[in-house]
């Protein structure tokens, strides 16, 4: 485990996946809930009590960025529901597994997020579940690499945004009823560094991320007077199943190009997750934080 930490070690790029992409299928494993040391080594998230009697549901919570947030979540008191494709139903399983461990609940709901009625169903069943929801993490996304606009399909464009940001408004939307029931409500949004870099070759995804980004201070601005805090997050490369089922072997043998000279991993991200969705930030609404590996952006 503690080598994927070290600067310039790489993942074997050979480990392509067809997307959506396995978790249980990667080597090395992605850390949930492991987080580096200074000496390149890694200890587990210390909790502190900091999400008790919340209740929080997390698209593509099955795996990556979404799977150590709901453990995260889970070691900070908080009752869980996560949102996954059919395909992915053995990393959900493992991820229900690893949340009970840790004494929470954790409500396992199939849906195709692109789609407007399955986000409703998805947040009705939540609720019902858990009884009520205070924190919404819309963190599930399409990506599929073309080099070229010439290459970039109608359809592909379509189905990306369709997941990555009408998905959103649609989990947002029927959220927030709920949201507004309780005091200190907070939605947090998963953007991308590739919306402030201009990744050329996800050019339908790095919209997609600007979009998120454009939303969340817009709907910030909407919904912060009745106390409800709506946040994103951008992060730069992060082991994950995502990558491996979409970025092709050139692009995972670069995975280590940031100015860490590593990638992040899932647990480096969740962090912010908690964060965001605790009264630590309850200063903080309609920003972006980035966990990039030190990558300087601008807006
Ligand atoms: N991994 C990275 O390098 C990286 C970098 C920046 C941002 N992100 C963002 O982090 C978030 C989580 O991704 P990850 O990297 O943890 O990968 P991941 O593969 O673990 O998670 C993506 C999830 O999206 C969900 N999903 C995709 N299409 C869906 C659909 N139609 N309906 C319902 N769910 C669907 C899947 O359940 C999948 O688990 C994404 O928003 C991604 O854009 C990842």
């Amino acid at each position: 485990m503690s080598t994927q930490y070290q600067k310039g070690h790489l993942p074997d790029p050979n480990q392509e996946q067809q997307p959506p992409g396995a978790q249980h299928q990667m080597d090395p494993a992605p850390a949930s809930t492991k987080l580096p040391t200074e000496d390149s080594g890694y200890q587990t998230y210390r909790a502190a009590g900091k999400l008790e009697h919340k209740r929080a549901l997390i698209t593509g919570g099955d795996s990556g960025i979404g799977r150590a947030t709901a453990l995260l979540y889970a070691m900070e008191g908080a009752d869980v529901a996560i949102v996954y494709l059919p395909e992915e139903e053995k990393d959900a399983q493992d991820t229900r597994k690893q949340v009970e461990g840790k004494g929470r609940k954790c409500v396992c709901i199939q849906a195709d997020l692109s789609k407007g009625e399955e986000c409703r169903r998805a947040v009705d069943e939540a609720v019902k579940a858990l009884g009520g929801l205070e924190i919404l993490v819309n963190n599930a996304a399409y990506q599929m690499v073309q080099n070229s606009i010439d290459e970039l399909s109608e359809e592909q464009w379509d189905h990306t945004f369709k997941v990555n940001i009408y998905g959103y408004y649609h989990m947002a939307k029927y959220a927030l009823p709920h949201l507004r029931r309780t005091k200190g409500a907070t939605i947090i949004n998963m953007a991308s560094v590739n919306h402030y870099i201009g990744r050329s070759d996800l050019l339908d995804y790095t919209s997609t991320k600007g979009a998120i980004v454009a939303f969340t201070r817009g709907l910030s601005n909407q919904v912060v007077g009745d106390g409800i805090r709506v946040n994103a997050i951008a992060p730069g490369p992060v082991w994950t199943p995502l990558v491996v089922a979409t970025m092709g072997k050139e692009n995972l043998s670069q995975f280590n190009a940031t100015p860490m000279g590593r990638p992040g991993q899932p647990s480096e991200i969740a962090t912010c997750c908690v964060f965001l969705a605790s009264q630590d930030s309850s200063f903080i609404s309609g920003q972006t934080l980035h966990p990039n590996g030190g990558t300087m952006v601008n807006g």
